[in-house]
């Protein structure tokens, strides 16, 4: 598998040289595989969401570099403009960025930008459409009639028919109910299973990434706190929630029930896991 993102000791400042001077990302070097499916998570604050910016070239850094597929982004000769179609990024409650008459023209807004003709254009309005569960009766539509995971979707649609190779997703979930949020995890679910392209997914909530993802990043005060797979790092549940983080319901039921001398194992982050710790626990007593 190749290598889709590298970062080098990466920095970024705000406000530098004022008394609010504050290192939001500080010294992140980590590399992501082709195809893979990442979840970052960190507190608010943790600097997730500067961090994402900087791997789509919209924040500068202040030290170090960003590589994808092998090219430095910030290098001179490098056209920003074109890593941006490369490294799609869905922005936080990104359904605020909808504009045009209809579904159909605010998912072909990014297609045309990119120089395609109408042809072209229609294809990607109709894949991306698709891939977010958007008919065709949705599309005649205008966004502002439409619910909120509605938006979101057509959002996630507008960046997915860029088709790009590298999607970034922050807070993909936020604010919507439980049965939105399901619907749209789901989908990028869906979409990173059948497109095999890499995708990162934004989350304050680890129960939304640990279904999903094959890596998980976890960012404590600008720096990585570990980044590794995802039973690995559930294996460290009770160091995530030492720092303050919100460790799936099934883990906290786990490490509760070691108090009592009941160990269903180091890595419960799913139900699924917890039957199997359970059945486990049972076959071996039978053994006994
Ligand atoms: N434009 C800005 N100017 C100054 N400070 C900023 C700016 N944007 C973010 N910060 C600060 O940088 C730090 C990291 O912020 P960032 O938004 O990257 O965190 P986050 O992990 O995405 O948080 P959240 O979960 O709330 O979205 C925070 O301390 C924040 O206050
Ligand atoms: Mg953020």
């Amino acid at each position: 598998m190749g290598l889709a993102i590298e970062l080098k000791n990466l920095s970024h400042k705000y406000s530098i040289g004022t008394p609010f001077e504050i290192n939001a990302v500080d010294s992140v070097s980590l590399k992501i595989n082709q195809g893979e499916f990442v979840g970052v998570i960190g507190h608010t604050g943790s600097g997730k969401s500067t961090l994402i910016q900087m791997i789509n070239g919209l924040i500068k850094p202040s030290e170090g570099a960003v590589f994808i597929d092998g090219v430095n982004i910030y290098d001179k000769a490098v056209s920003l403009r074109d890593i941006r179609f490369k490294v799609g990024l869905v922005f936080q409650y990104s359904e605020h960025q909808l504009f045009e008459e209809t579904v159909y023209k605010d998912i072909a807004f990014g297609p045309k930008n990119m120089g395609l003709n109408d042809n072209e254009v229609d294809k990607k309005v109709r894949y991306a459409a698709k891939i977010m569960g958007i008919d065709d009766e949705m599309l005649k539509r205008s966004p502002f009639d439409l619910s909120g995971g509605q938006m979101r979707r057509v959002a996630l649609a507008g960046v997915i028919a860029m088709e790009p190779q590298i999607l970034i997703l922050d807070e993909p979930a936020a604010g919507l109910d439980p049965k939105g949020r399901r619907k749209v995890l789901e989908l990028i679910k869906d979409y990173h299973e059948n497109s095999g392209k890499t995708v990162l997914l934004v989350s304050h909530s680890m129960e939304d990434v640990v279904d999903y993802a094959t890596k998980v990043l976890v960012m404590n005060k600008g720096r990585v706190f570990c980044y590794d797979d995802t039973d690995k790092v559930f294996s460290k549940a009770q160091q995530l929630q030492e720092i303050g983080l919100d460790i799936p319901q099934i883990s906290r039921f786990a490490l509760a029930l070691k108090k009592y001398d009941v160990d269903l194992g180091n890595n419960i982050y799913t139900v699924k896991k917890a039957v199997q710790g359970v059945l486990n626990l049972t076959t071996n007593k039978e053994k006994l």
